[in-house]
């Protein structure tokens, strides 16, 4: 049996899982027809507990020893972040070594140089488990659906938000509490403001962007906002209108081009995936031959990334010149303007709660060409004299919407406006 010799930039959440499935695999060589070998690991800080052990010999904390030795075939990066690793792994592609990432960090923002490099040197750089986790969908959509073209791509992307909303949902329990359980699952990025803030989510559609679409968009120019202002009411609120609230990373054609967006969105009860919870992650991919499908699965944790790196790393060791998730040869599409996307919005404002207060505020959306669908008024504080007002509008453009909200915000009468969030509109149910 042939042996494939690795190396593994990091031996963290992720580095780990994957150096414990080889050794308890022995070397993965059950369905795989090859053996795995671990032959060199870089960490930082060799005193740190591990769930691994690896001999001393094995570890070292300079990573560039695991790029440069000449036996090792395939490198691992699963250290994380932009530098050191963008210049470890395009020194390994350099020198005639594939890779295997699962950092989309660096893959959003420096994809397109390692590519190159990896196609200058006649390598390969593959990344599956960057996005979605352990759900296959960056092999698929490369080679499984080839002969469509991708027309919308929308998911729940981010294992340790998708689990916060879940459980202030379904718990109501404290933001705090739930982040730290997230970290303590492994869910979370070393930084979880990556996580709560979209940061993640961005880069992972910037990847699929990039794949499906051809568009190297560059990571400032996608809409990003995080979960921070989602409030219990908003949950409670949702609910009785018939949503739920998941942040969503989409990447959808238009007029202007390819409407990269990530944002916490309404999504109505009844579809697909208004039902996948905690840390799992949906892709739902419209392609003009197939229609829509579903890509469900684990988005995070140690042993699901671990199964889409081994995935790779077998698929290249069996095959080295296989195709992996690779550069998109469609014609490439611009990136579009947020300003241009239309949905429904939900608005939630506190107002003061007297005579004429709907009338200003209709008349405000009114003027930016805003049609209401519906006004409730929730929870009211009489002795404060004010209410929290939830309106749903029709579907409007965004240009109008973000006008509207800034006089909203300078009526009187408006003492808050707490939360605009957009509604995902379904064409499709399950
Ligand atoms: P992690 O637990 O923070 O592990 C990072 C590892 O890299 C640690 O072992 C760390 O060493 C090592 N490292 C970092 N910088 C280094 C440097 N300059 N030199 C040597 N070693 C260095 O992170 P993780 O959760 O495993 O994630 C790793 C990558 O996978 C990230 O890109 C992440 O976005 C991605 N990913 C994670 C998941 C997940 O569920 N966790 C899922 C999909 C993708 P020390 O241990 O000594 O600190
Ligand atoms: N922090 C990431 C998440 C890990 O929560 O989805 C998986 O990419």
């Amino acid at each position: 049996m042939r042996t494939v010799k690795l190396g593994l930039l990091g031996v963290g959440v992720v580095g780990s899982a994957v150096a414990k499935a080889i050794e308890e695999g022995d070397g993965l060589t059950g369905r795989s027809g090859v053996r795995l070998e671990l032959v060199k690991a870089a960490v930082r800080d060799l005193s740190k507990p591990r769930s691994v052990e690896l001999g001393p010999d094995l570890v070292t904390t300079d990573p560039n020893e695991v790029v440069s030795l000449p036996e090792i075939d395939i490198v691992v990066e699963v250290m994380g972040g932009e530098d050191p690793a963008f210049d470890l792994i395009s020194k390994a592609l350099a020198s005639g070594k594939h890779v295997v990432s699962a950092n989309k960090e660096v893959l959003a923002k420096r994809g397109d140089e390692l590519l190159a490099t990896a196609a200058q040197h006649g390598t390969k750089l593959v990344y599956e488990a960057s996005v979605g986790g352990g759900i296959p969908i960056l092999n698929p959509i490369s080679d499984d659906l080839l002969a469509n073209r991708i027309d919308s791509i929308r998911a729940i992307i981010n294992g340790t938000t998708n689990y916060i909303l879940t459980r202030m949902s379904s718990e109501g329990a404290a933001y705090d509490d739930v982040l730290a359980d997230a970290q303590r699952l492994g869910y979370a990025e070393a930084d979880p403001t990556a996580d709560v803030d979209g940061f993640d989510a961005l880069y992972k559609i910037a990847i699929l962007g990039r794949l499906a679409f051809g568009t190297s968009a560059a990571v400032d120019s996608i809409h990003r906002e995080g979960i921070g202002r989602i409030d219990a009411k908003d949950f409670r609120y949702a609910e009785e209108l018939g949503f739920t609230i998941k942040l969503i990373a989409a990447a959808q054609r238009n007029d202007g081009g390819l409407l990269l967006r990530v944002h916490p969105s309404l999504v109505p009860l009844d579809v697909p995936m208004a039902s996948v919870n905690g840390a799992l992650n949906m892709v739902e991919v419209e392609g003009d031959l197939v229609g829509p499908l579903w890509f469900q699965g684990p988005g995070a944790g140690p042993e699901p990334t671990a199964s889409a790196v081994l995935g790779d790393v077998l698929r290249i060791a069996r095959q080295p010149d296989s195709n992996g998730a690779e550069q998109s040869t469609t014609e490439p599409l611009e990136v579009a303007p947020m300003s241009g996307h239309r949905c429904q919005y939900y608005i939630r404002l506190t107002a003061a709660d007297k005579p004429g207060v709907l009338a200003l505020i209709a008349k405000v959306l009114g003027d930016a060409s805003i049609s209401i669908r519906s006004v409730i008024q929730m929870d009211a504080d009489e002795t404060a004299g004010q209410a929290d007002l939830v309106i749903m509008t029709h579907s409007a453009l965004e240009a109008n919407m973000q006008e509207a909200v800034s006089r909203l915000r300078s009526l009187d009468v408006v003492i808050e406006l707490d939360n605009l969030i957009r509604v995902e509109s379904y064409s499709h149910s399950a």
